[in-house]
């Protein structure tokens, strides 16, 4: 398809933040500075060694990278799939790091207008990487020109007006594109078909998720023991970003109600207060279950009634909650709506699954 420009190309990049993967000057990014700023870039693992977890896909990448830096190429176009909170984003500016390149980042819904992702394309050296979140959001027009970009390296684009139109083929330079989405079914087929390269990222198990509190907490110079550490994993959802958060809370806890040591009892304690339970879930997750065991007979019932009975948006609930409860085998996606499972009762303390059913 050819995109008509009808203004001059902006390079204004506020849609975008270019972040510095490479910075390793403790003067001018002072990692304290930035932990209170930015937690989660502060944390950011920036190599293989330290990104824990995702092993399978870990030895696949290194391999995929020293085969492109062998060939002196960029490498393939990228898709990470998976829940959120998994790591898709510090994945790939592990890649960059590892390339040796820069990376852009930006997310689907911020590419509104074609000059958007038009910018961003132009702005790209050779061999960066450009990494777009939420990619399934792209809308059908900058979906287009990034056919012939990541194809064939060139921007497609008519200037003028009706008869004095003209088409141009603007050459890019060779970049990396890295997709991450929550939802891969959601891409059109022929943008997934160009992707050379699709991974699924997994939920972390405990063991992974109690060294990605222990290094956080490293990191903070937060007080931590082997117990404390694994309470906080098993709460978390399988979900480092989760880990990271809960760490913080429970360091608050243990500063204010203990000696600033998080310990298992004072985890536990912390997360209890914060009413996170032992599969680490949180109300909302709570609520979902009980509404459907509650009001619609353990189901079927289709998402639409569940968010507006619980005031919640679709996409969180599908995005967000469900992943989780799907995994630890608490709901059941059919084709007539969602239903808990016998687990889903049982962990909510409702003593006879069956006895329920039969009740409604
Ligand atoms: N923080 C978030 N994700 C992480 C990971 N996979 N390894 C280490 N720290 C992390």
């Amino acid at each position: 398809m050819k995109i008509k420009i009808m203004s001059i190309i902006s390079d204004d990049s506020t849609d975008f933040k270019k972040v510095d993967i490479n910075s390793k000057n403790p003067v001018t990014k002072p990692e304290t500075l930035d932990c209170d700023r930015n937690f989660e870039n502060c944390i950011r693992p920036k190599s293989f060694d330290a990104y824990i977890g995702q092993s399978a896909l870990k030895e696949t990448l290194k391999i995929t990278i020293a085969a492109a830096k062998k060939r002196e190429q960029p490498l393939d176009h990228l898709l990470f799939y998976g829940p959120p909170g998994l790591g898709k984003t510090t994945l790939a500016g592990v890649i960059a790091e590892q390339m040796g390149v820069e990376i852009k980042i930006t997310s689907a819904p911020a590419l509104e207008r074609p000059r958007d992702i038009i910018g961003i394309l132009m702005s790209l050296q050779g061999g960066e990487i450009l990494f777009i979140d939420e990619i399934h959001r792209l809308n059908k027009v900058a979906e287009e020109i990034l056919y012939p970009a990541m194809e064939d390296f060139f921007l497609d684009m008519t200037t003028g007006k009706a008869q004095t139109v003209k088409t141009l083929r603007i050459p890019l330079p060779k970049f990396t594109l890295i997709g991450a989405t929550t939802k891969a079914g959601a891409l059109s087929g022929p943008l997934r078909d160009r992707f050379g390269i699709i991974h699924r990222l997994e939920f972390y198990t405990d063991d992974e998720l109690a060294q990605v509190v222990k290094r956080t907490a490293g990191i903070l110079n937060i007080d931590i023991d082997e117990g404390g550490a694994y309470a906080i994993a098993s709460r978390s959802r399988g979900t480092p970003r989760i880990a990271n958060r809960l760490v913080k809370r429970v360091a608050d806890f243990a500063l204010v109600k203990a000696d600033g040591k998080i310990t298992k009892p004072v985890a536990n304690d912390a997360l209890d207060t914060l009413k996170i339970d032992k599969c680490g879930l949180d109300t909302t997750d709570r609520g979902l279950l009980k509404l459907i065991i509650e009001k619609y007979n353990g189901g079927p019932v289709g998402i639409e009634t569940l968010a507006a009975a619980l005031g919640e948006d679709v996409r969180t609930l599908e995005d967000v909650c469900e992943p989780y409860l799907l995994q630890a085998g608490l709901l059941q996606r059919t084709p007539r709506g969602r239903k808990v499972t016998q687990s889903a009762y049982e962990h909510l303390g409702y003593k006879n699954y069956t006895a329920q059913q039969n009740l409604f």
